[in-house]
Formats: structure tokens, sequence, C-alpha cells
């Protein structure tokens, strides 16, 4: 274990360690005593402190150490703006940043990038410049999608990544733990912060038997979340194993994977086989593979690996699959869906077909796709529904237009759009129906919720494997079954289509295609990052000022929200996200969705300097300019959603010193911790109904001290003053943060001592 192996072939210096991580397996083993799971050994082989941290799944909170972090364009620039401000020469852990989601779909490849690359030229511009400046990788638009330029030259066994993207998970599919996160958890790594994960419990899935005929990979995952449900995979991971495993390729085990996201699961893993060893070959990286032989004990589980919850898959027996409408638990096998689509009222007409994305553009994927769309070809017939196909990297693209699958999609009639996420994250300017129309779509995506593709309520999406895709697209029709149904070819004879067939990996080798890949430069120093200074979607950030060392007094109460507050009333999403690279534009969000006692109303606040109503970022502002520090209180679970760190951002830019809740969701709760801010909880939960909007609050920020309860002097309008206990779960080093201003000023100042 001893040996250098390099993580990946365009990084010099950065190499696996399995030997490190054998060491640290070793501590924790002797301290558990017991059997484990392959992902439990993945994360305890990753911890910062082996030696002293605690482990019980789904109950502690593990302080892991990433191998890499890759970013995808639209997280990527709140991110970098972050790490920026940290005033440090370089990240410090592997990193990548991949063009992906800024691609709209018009009119197929060549023309869309084209246009994209104009539209969004001072994003590019500023995320090529940083990545230079701070020595990470960075993949040009037109270069493919996040998840398969991981798979294709980042992935390996045992690793541990993190990535500012929900279907990160993609890269199970070589045995590595790859997690979604959000930016301020990106920024963390990148900076050199141990990352935070609650210890995942495990599921086991146990696959027997062996795939064949129509049934693919995706049918698996299919199946999965028909059972688990979009809330089952929450808090765990999901792990596969048994015999039926050795069926799978690699590129199958990475769609499944990708698809876990759909569960809820923090990530899904498949043990490293000989389909992955392949696969690494195939790729350049037979020395990955087999360094990987050498450590394949650890990459697997234990015999007598516990799990919090076991599902069997018998593979001969899983018939294709198509889930949705609207939801991707909703699972349907084959043989019931005609069925269903009739009883439900599904709009029988196929509108378009896609195939691609993410989750499904293997070359496996491609070639059987293709061998269906050429069967329907030598009979004579082509695709009834539109159909597009989106390949998940420049290599996938340059290598099928090589080998000739994509000529026989162009002749089946589909367009082929850019290497990018296109119509799955709507980047799609559909023409085809009109907003407001009931209409099908099928693809071979992995979500479908309500006007995700196109932003058409009535568009009932489904998702399943790009063989029914294609299947579904020639007869025009959800209620055709290729396995049992004919289609009519050119003279009106019935004829059936063949199974799909197709190889796993390419006989010649990838094509690489373009350069679309930027190696940070050997002198950073006189890089300069490009951030226009009239730009309204990017600003650089300064850090956040310093605790002045005093207890807050005379504070007003900016909101007091009732009910409800996630990370979407915080800071909506929608068309905000233009703004996530400029934090002062992105903070005319600022709690606009969150509902004031006062009055029952949303984004509607009394300022307490004019005795005016306003919207809430307003008063804020008003506040601010004022010289003004305020609190927000807030009822239970506040911050619950998505890690979006921009909402623990706004406050802090916008001058609040600390939010006050019945209790917090905790990726928020840390994020606020992580800006400086001071979340708190009231001791009695009861006392939140003891203070009115109108008061006024004194903080004694000077007893902040682990374990220790805080005071809140509350005073209000007319009346006595009194006293409330606030809890809080700051421990040294986050009170640090807090002194600091921030995490980041914490890190800086860490980082020139
Ligand atoms: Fe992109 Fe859709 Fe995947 S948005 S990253 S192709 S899930």
């Amino acid at each position: 274990l001893d040996k250098k192996v390099k993580q990946n072939n365009w990084e010099e210096g950065n190499f696996i360690n399995y030997k490190k991580m054998s060491e640290n397996l070793a501590i924790v083993r002797s301290r558990l005593n017991r059997p484990l799971a392959y992902a439990e050994k993945i994360l305890y082989s990753h911890l910062d402190d082996p030696h002293g941290q605690e482990i019980e799944r789904g109950v502690s909170y593990l302080r892991l150490r990433p191998d890499r972090v890759a970013c995808q364009d639209a997280t990527a620039q709140m991110a970098i703006l972050q790490f920026m401000s940290a005033g440090m020469p370089s990240v410090a852990n592997p990193t990548t940043v991949h063009c992906d989601h800024l691609i709209e779909a018009q009119q197929g490849g060549e023309k869309d990038l084209a246009r994209a690359v104009s539209i969004n030229k001072e994003v590019y511009d500023f995320l090529a410049s940083a990545c230079a400046k701070y020595n990470i990788g960075f993949w040009k638009p037109g270069s493919g999608i996040i998840h398969q330029i991981l798979l294709e030259n980042y992935a390996f066994p045992g690793g541990l990544l993190i990535g500012t993207d929900s279907h990160t998970p993609n890269a199970g599919g070589l045995g590595m733990a790859a997690i979604g996160v959000g930016g301020a958890d990106a920024v963390d790594v990148m900076a050199n912060l141990p990352w935070e994960l609650k210890a995942p419990k495990v599921i086991g899935v146990k696959l027997t038997g062996a795939l064949s005929g129509w049934t693919s990979p995706k049918d698996i995952i299919l199946k999965v979340a028909g059972i688990l449900t979009v809330k089952g995979g929450t808090g765990a991971i999901v792990e596969y194993f048994g015999p039926g495993v050795d069926s799978l390729s690699a590129t199958g085990m990475g769609t499944i994977c990708n698809m876990g996201a759909e569960i809820g699961a923090t990530t899904s893993l498949f043990p490293f086989n000989d389909r992955m060893y392949d696969y690494l070959k195939a790729t350049k990286r037979t020395e990955i593979g087999d360094f990987a032989r050498s450590y394949a004990k650890e990459l697997r589980q234990d015999d007598g690996a516990e799990y919090d919850q076991l599902i069997e898959i018998n593979l001969s027996e899983l018939e294709p699959h198509i889930n949705g409408p609207f939801t991707p638990d909703l699972a349907t096998p084959i043989s019931k869906f005609a069925e269903a689509a009739k009883a439900n009222n599904w709009p029988d007409e196929v509108k378009v077909g896609l195939i691609g994305s993410c989750t499904n553009s293997s070359y496996e994927d491609m070639s059987r796709a293709a061998s269906i769309a050429r069967d329907a070809l030598n009979h004579g017939i082509k695709s009834k529904a539109l159909f597009t196909v989106t390949p998940g990297s420049e290599q996938i693209r340059a290598t099928i237009a090589r080998d000739g699958q994509l000529q026989t999609f162009e002749e089946f009639g589909g367009v082929v759009l850019a290497n990018a996420c296109g119509p799955c994250i709507g980047q799609w300017d559909r023409q085809d129906v009109k907003k407001g129309e009931a209409n099908s779509i099928i693809s071979s995506y992995n979500r479908n919720f309500t006007g995700r593709n196109d932003g058409n309520p009535a568009t009932h999406s489904f998702v399943t494997s790009p063989d029914l895709v294609v299947a579904m697209s020639i007869a025009g029709s959800l209620s055709f079954n290729p396995l049992t149904d004919t289609l009519k070819d050119k003279d009106g004879k019935d004829f059936k289509l063949s199974a799909p067939s197709g190889s796993g990996l390419p006989e010649r080798g990838y094509d690489p295609g373009q350069d679309t890949y930027q190696a940070p430069p050997k002198d950073r120093e006189t890089v300069n990052v490009q951030v226009s200074p009239t730009s309204d979607r990017l600003q650089l950030l300064s850090p956040f000022n310093a605790w002045d060392g005093k207890d807050a007094t005379d504070m007003p109460i900016l909101i007091k929200a009732q009910g409800k507050t996630t990370t979407d009333h915080i800071s909506m999403a929608g068309p905000w996200l233009k703004y996530r690279g400029h934090l002062d534009n992105i903070s005319n969000n600022m709690l606009i969705g969150a509902i004031n006692a006062a009055n029952g109303e949303a984004n509607k606040i009394k300022n307490f300097t004019t005795g005016e109503w306003d919207a809430v970022p307003a008063v804020a502002r008003d506040y601010k300019a004022k010289g003004i520090r305020w609190v927000v209180v807030g009822d239970w679970n506040y911050g619950e959603g998505s890690s979006r760190e921009h909402a623990a951002l706004e406050p802090r830019h916008l001058g609040g010193l600390a939010i006050i809740t019945r209790s917090f969701a905790r990726i928020h709760e840390t994020n606020l911790k992580k800006q400086g801010m001071l979340p708190l909880t009231f001791s009695d939960p009861a006392d939140y109904d003891r203070i009115n909007p109108d008061d006024k609050v004194d903080i004694l920020c000077t007893e902040l001290a682990v374990g220790k309860p805080i005071t809140l002097r509350v005073k209000p309008q007319n009346g006595e003053a009194f006293e409330i206990p606030l809890s809080h779960t700051f421990n040294e080093a986050q009170i640090e943060w807090f002194k600091n201003g921030s995490a980041l000023n914490t890190m800086a100042k860490k980082a020139k001592n």
C-alpha cells in the first residue's frame, strides 16, 4: 500500500492514500470490534480523528477529510467567492469545477453551446480565472456533465468525494463514496476544515440473478425507488452487494448510484469488482485498478456486516420499469404500464423522448439505445416522437460519433444536444407544446418533479431506461410494451423490436474528442480573477467584521417568523438563482417568504425607526445603513430544506446578529455559525410566545461559552424588561468563528500565523 498512485491523469501530486485509510480503519476496528459495511469503511477511513471520534450510525456527527471536491458551475460561483474571501493562495484539497448547468437546449449541440458561452461569459470568465488562480481544475462548457466527467476521470474505489450537486453519488459506480453537499461544505474542504456528516445508517440491497433482455441497470434503481419512496433513503447510504453485482457494468452501477439521490440517500455504493477494473482500464487508469486490487479486502463489506434495512432483488425476475409522472418513486413495471396510463388518464401520446443526462449516457447506454433505433430504421421507420440525445461528456460524444451510434440517432430523427444538463435542469426552450397543455414526455433522466424539464406544470414526465425511451418514442405511445407488442414496418407489416444489445466499453477505446480541460497554470500569482465591478451576477465578497467583544444591546426584531420557515422562505430559488454569485443582489430575497407573526403576512414588516410597513430586505437595509444590528425570531425547525448557504450569508450581509428560534434544522444552524452569526434557541420553547415583534432585545454575547446558556434580555415597548435563557450548540472551534467574524476568517487567520 506504500505505492504512490496518482488519483487521476490530470493532476501531479495528488495520490490515493490507501495506506492512511487502512491505518485509520485499523484504529476504528479496534474500537468498534464488529464487522463493517463498505460505506462505513470508506467513511471511517477518512475520519479526522479516528481515535477520538464518536461513532454511532444515525447519531454521531463524523468529522471527515474528503479526498476531493467537485462543483458545478451554478453552485461553484458562491463557493469560490467565499473561498476567495479567506485569502488563501490555493485550495487545500484537490478540486474541480464543471460547466454544465447553464447551457440551454434550443437548436442542437454546437449552436446552443456558442449561445451559452456568450450569455454566461462573465460567469465562465470568472470561474476559469478563479480556478487558474486557486489551483482548481476547470472543465469548460462543452466538456460534459459533472458526474460523467468525475466517473471518467476522478472517481476511484474507496475514495471520499463531496460535490455541490445532488447527483454526485454517480461516482459510486466506481466504488467511491461521493456525496452531494451545499456550497458551504465545499468551501470548508477547500479551506481545509474537516467536513461534518451525521454518521449515516446503511441500507443493504442484495442483488441476485442476472440482467437480461430489455431489463437494464436503471430498472434496479427504479424498483428500489418504488420500494423506498422519495424519503426512504434519508440519512442512509445505500450499499449494493451480492452475486448479481457482477452482471452490471461500472457505468450501469453509476446510473444506479446516481438516481439514489431520488430516494434521499446520502449516497449509494457498489463494492470494487472486476467490472470496475475494466472501466478503469478503458479510461486509462489501469494503475489505479491494480492498486485497488491490492486493497480489495477493504473495498467491500465485511462478512456479517449489519444493515439497518435489507432489500433483496432478483435481477433474473426484474421487469423493466417506468417511473412517474411527477415523482420518481411511482414505479410501474412495463407489463402494467399501459393499464396504469389509461386508468390515470396520463396523455397517451409520447411527445418527446430524451436520452442521455448524467444518469444514462454511458457508451453502453448509447450503444443499446442505438441498436433499437437501428432496428426500427431497418424496418423503414423512425421515431414518432421528437427525440433528443444529451451526451454526458465530450468523450462519449466523440466516441459515439466515431463508432456510428450518433449517426444512427440522427437518422432516427434525433437532435443531438450539447454535452450538458440541458432539459434535465429545465434548460430547454421547448416549442412543441404550449404552457399548460397536458402532454407526456419520457426520458432516461433521474428527476421528474412537476415543471422540472420544461417549466410546464401539465407535462407528465416519466423516467426509465434509455432502451424504453427509444422504444416508446418509436411507438409514440405510452401503451406500447416492446416486450410483447408489435409495430408496423414501412409496408404495414407487423414486427417486434429485438431486445437491445451493445458493448459496455468501446472496443477501439474512448476517443477523448476536443480538449475541454483547463489545468491550473504553473505561475498562478500573476493570474487576475475576473469580476467586473458593474456585474449584476457576480460580486467579490469582503470578509465579515469580527465581533466587537461586547454585548449587543437594544436590537430590534427584524421579523418574528411564524410557522414553517424553510431555506426557500429565507432565500427563494427560481429567478433569484441568477444572482447566486452576487450576494448583495440576491439579498433582496432575504426572508421574503417568511410569515410575519405580527400580521400573518409575508414580506411585510414594520420599520421601527420610521413606523412604516415595508419589505423585509428593505427594512434590513435601512437598519444596516443606520448602523443598527438586528435579530430574527423563528419557530420550529427553522431553516429546514436545502443546504443553501445564501440563507445564512444574506442575514449576515444585511446586518443580522442572531437568529433565535424554537429549534433549527441542523445544516442551516451550522451554516449560520460558519458565517459568524449566532443561532440560538429558546431553552424553553414556550418563551417564543413571550416575545412581541415590537420588543427590543439585548444579547449578552460575552457569556458565550461551550455548553452554557446565554441571556436574552427582552425589553417590551410598554412594560418591564425580563430575561430569557437561550441555548446553543457552539463548540470551542465554532466560538472562534463567531469571534473572528466567520469560519473563513478563522481559517485565514490560521493560514497567516
Ligand atoms: Fe445535470 Fe440533470 Fe444530472 S441537471 S447533473 S443532468 S440530474
